[in-house]
């Protein structure tokens, strides 16, 4: 089982949600390879936000070693499951996609808390600390939601 987190800059969102269900794949000793990406190449080769880094650092998660890079079409072919952070990912995501397999691949991630409700994890960039936080429940909650209804 190979799984992609996408979203817009592969700098906040998407980091984090791959240190998480990796962290949680490794302790658990699963056969899972995990990934992201962001919708745009803006800020490829960085490093997570520093924001982003100090808020999983606070829970004893380190994603200083990820580095952004660009979603590219071939990720079709790698990943089994694409999940989206928010719908204009999820769109972007869609618009590469070649055939309704592709297009099977790709979720919005907090729809594993929320089935059907299409609800955003927020866009932390702009905002204060405090949207870092929000956004590290909303991601512990579905990925642990992840590794019990679908990889165990
Ligand atoms: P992310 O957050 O999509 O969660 O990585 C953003 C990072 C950068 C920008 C927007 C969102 N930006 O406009 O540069």
């Amino acid at each position: 089982m190979k799984i992609l987190m996408v979203c817009l800059g592969n700098i906040c969102r998407s980091p984090l949600a791959d240190g998480l269900l990796k962290s949680k794949v490794e302790s658990l000793g699963l056969n899972v390879v995990v990934d992201s990406a962001g919708t745009s190449g803006h800020h490829s080769g960085e490093s997570p936000d520093p924001r982003m880094r100090a808020t999983a650092k606070h829970h004893g998660l380190s994603i200083d070693h990820l580095r952004a890079r660009q979603f590219v079409t071939s990720d079709f072919d790698e990943f089994d499951l694409i999940y989206a952070m928010d719908s204009s990912n999820f769109n972007n995501i869609l618009k590469l996609a070649r055939n309704d397999e592709d297009r099977s691949k790709v979720m919005m991630i907090l729809n594993e808390i929320t089935p059907g409700l299409n609800k955003a994890v927020p866009d932390p960039y702009y905002g204060g600390d405090q949207g870092f936080e929000e956004v590290y429940k909303m991601l512990d909650e579905a990925t642990d939601i992840i590794i019990n209804t679908r990889l165990k």
